[in-house]
């Protein structure tokens, strides 16, 4: 147990370390998750200015049916980065009219969100078994024990914090440790205008900066670190040339902040930016071409009815 605690926290260390030690300043995406910045996404989700999770639940509710038709019967469900895995309960719930048992194995770095998806899933769906997975997915080697056919869900746009040649290679190496015949299932959010795209990122009420500078508020708790949280000001960018947008936290001053558990003093210069996430926007071409470079076949891409989100089910060829 305690061995467990000491080695994330190192990863957490290391990761922290190495974005605060390059030039420009960067940190991982997947640092914003600890149970406080969960929690603040699940917020998000809720503003009037993040539709994405509406638009794919609003896809999802209407092509529950269709989807698990096409990816066949018997299915395992595998979820990558789950979360609470809300919109997850509208396929569940479409299998359970498929299916006596649907083993369903969600995946997150995110341990308390895991374990309180896993209680609500298994009180509220009888015939879903829950075996929650932690991980980050630099090691899918427990793909291997899952039973084919599987559907392999990748939504909530997460696909969107890699870069292309990064989310390739995730797609690749997804595809190797499935079996032809099991299904990909991808939600993507879409290129748009950006005067719908930036709010989305920088909402009126704050709840997006908030969501940011808690990776600040995190490397205080768990590495003893010293950000003053109103010295940074939240940063959202539409970078075109990407098909991006990108969040940083701008240091609002000459500062030098010390982070006791790393050894480290990092120094910011007045209007220096920290980069702490990238959020890619697909087009359905683009998405096709992804998947056919990664071993899978796109089956059919549902939108939403403004088109500004996409979800795409693709079989492992
Ligand atoms: C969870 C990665 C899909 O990129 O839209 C929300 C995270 N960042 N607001 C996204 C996020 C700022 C979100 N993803």
């Amino acid at each position: 147990m305690i061995a467990i605690e000491q080695q994330r926290v190192s990863e957490i260390a290391e990761d922290v370390f190495a974005g605060l030690s390059g030039q420009p300043k960067s940190l991982p995406a997947k640092l914003f998750y600890d149970a406080a910045g969960s929690d603040l996404f699940e917020q998000i989700t809720q503003l009037p200015e993040y539709y994405l999770t509406r638009a794919e639940t609003e896809i999802l509710a209407r092509r529950a049916g269709d989807i698990c038709h096409r990816a066949g019967l018997g299915l395992t469900v595998v979820e990558l980065g789950a979360g609470t895995a809300q919109k997850t309960r509208l396929l569940l719930q479409a299998l359970s009219k498929r299916q006596l048992i649907v083993p369903y194995v969600p995946v997150d770095v995110c341990e308390p969100a895991l374990r309180e998806a896993a209680d609500a899933l298994e009180r509220d769906y009888p015939a879903v078994r829950v075996r929650p997975q932690v991980s980050d997915f630099s090691d899918l080697g427990f793909l291997r024990h899952t039973r084919a056919p599987r559907l392999v869900l990748y939504i909530g746009s997460s696909i969107g914090n890699f870069d292309p040649p990064d989310a390739l290679a995730l797609m690749r190496r997804l595809r190797a440790e499935l079996s032809e015949g099991d299904h990909l299932l991808l939600g993507t959010d879409l290129v748009k205008d950006r005067s719908v795209l930036v709010p989305a990122y920088d909402d009126a009420a704050g709840v997006t900066a908030r969501f940011n500078k808690n990776v600040l508020a995190r490397i205080n708790r768990e590495l003893g670190g010293q950000f003053d949280l109103d010295q940074f000001e939240h940063v959202a960018r539409w970078n075109p040339e990407a098909s991006r947008m990108e969040m940083y936290l701008r240091s609002r001053c000459d500062q030098a902040v010390r982070i006791a558990q790393l050894e480290m003093t990092v120094t910011f210069a007045a209007g220096e930016l920290l980069h702490t996430e990238n959020s890619h926007k697909y087009t359905v071409p683009g998405v096709r071409r992804m998947l056919s470079e990664s071993g899978y076949a796109l089956t059919h891409t549902w939108t939403d009815a403004r088109e500004w989100y996409g979800v795409s089910l693709a079989k492992v060829v």
